[in-house]
């Protein structure tokens, strides 16, 4: 039985203020069956740990840097993320694609540093528009899918997040069955190539305009396990009622 996760992106916002959100959503009771997951820029990744300490709310960082440590100027590694408080990374975010020119081989590097680090990976993937209207999303999918994930992939050290591009920030959603369809291939594939154990545990995340007003549509979605969220996140009212509607 997987668990729902709901994951929350807070992208480059959020300033120290930002903390009292997170104090509300981390103060109020949370549903045993739902895992909750914030990940703030890294500025305020450490003092967020504190903010969440003994609260059911997790950390994550939004990106990692392949190498464990060394010269990389204004990079971050796994393994810092982790000393702030961290236990997931957001991996291959299409923002991170198209404005770091990042590619499935960078991400499986950084997943496989996650990993070494011991995060948890949420490989992100997702088609533009133009290559949805030319019926080509699976196989995009199934390309982001082989080349981003490395070997060795677990229920645990993995999540997919299935994100359009086109659906990200827009207020635009997939129809339901345009999601079902990407969710049973992504669950599909993985049962493949890790076979029915792993590929059953991983947990499939939809991104992409969720909002309080779509949020049941979208989790009534089979192999839809959680939400990975954007600007809703940021409002801790608005991502609770996300959270209650897994
Ligand atoms: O990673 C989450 C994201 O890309 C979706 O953003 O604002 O459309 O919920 P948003």
């Amino acid at each position: 039985m997987r668990r729902k996760l709901a994951a929350g992106n807070w992208k480059m916002n959020g300033l120290g203020d930002a903390l009292v959100e997170l104090r509300t959503l981390a103060d109020a009771p949370a549903p045993n069956e739902t895992d909750i997951l914030i990940c703030p820029p890294a500025t305020l990744l450490s003092r967020a740990a504190d903010a969440v300490r003994h609260s059911a709310v997790a950390l994550g960082g939004q990106d990692c840097h392949a190498n464990g440590s060394g010269a990389h100027t204004g990079e971050i590694s796994a393994e810092m993320l982790r000393d702030a408080g961290a236990s997931a990374v957001i991996l291959g975010h299409s923002e991170r694609r198209e404005d770091h020119d990042e590619h499935d081989e960078d991400v499986r590097a950084k997943a496989r540093a996650a990993w070494a680090a011991g995060l948890t990976a949420i490989v992100c993937m997702g088609e533009s528009l133009a290559q949805r209207e030319a019926d080509n999303t699976l196989d995009i999918i199934g390309g982001q899918l082989a080349g981003s994930i490395p070997d060795n992939a677990t229920g645990e050290n993995l999540v997919v997040a299935y994100e359009p591009i086109w659906a990200i920030g827009t207020g635009r959603v997939p129809t339901i069955a345009q999601i079902g369809e990407v969710h049973d291939f992504i669950r599909a594939r993985l049962e493949r190539r890790f076979g029915p154990g792993v590929g059953r545990s991983v947990r499939l995340l939809y991104g992409g305009s969720v909002k309080p007003e779509n949020a049941s549509e979208i989790f009534s979605v089979p192999n839809v396990d959680g939400a990975l969220v954007g600007g809703a996140s940021l409002k801790s009212a608005d991502f609770r009622a996300i959270i209650d509607a897994l």
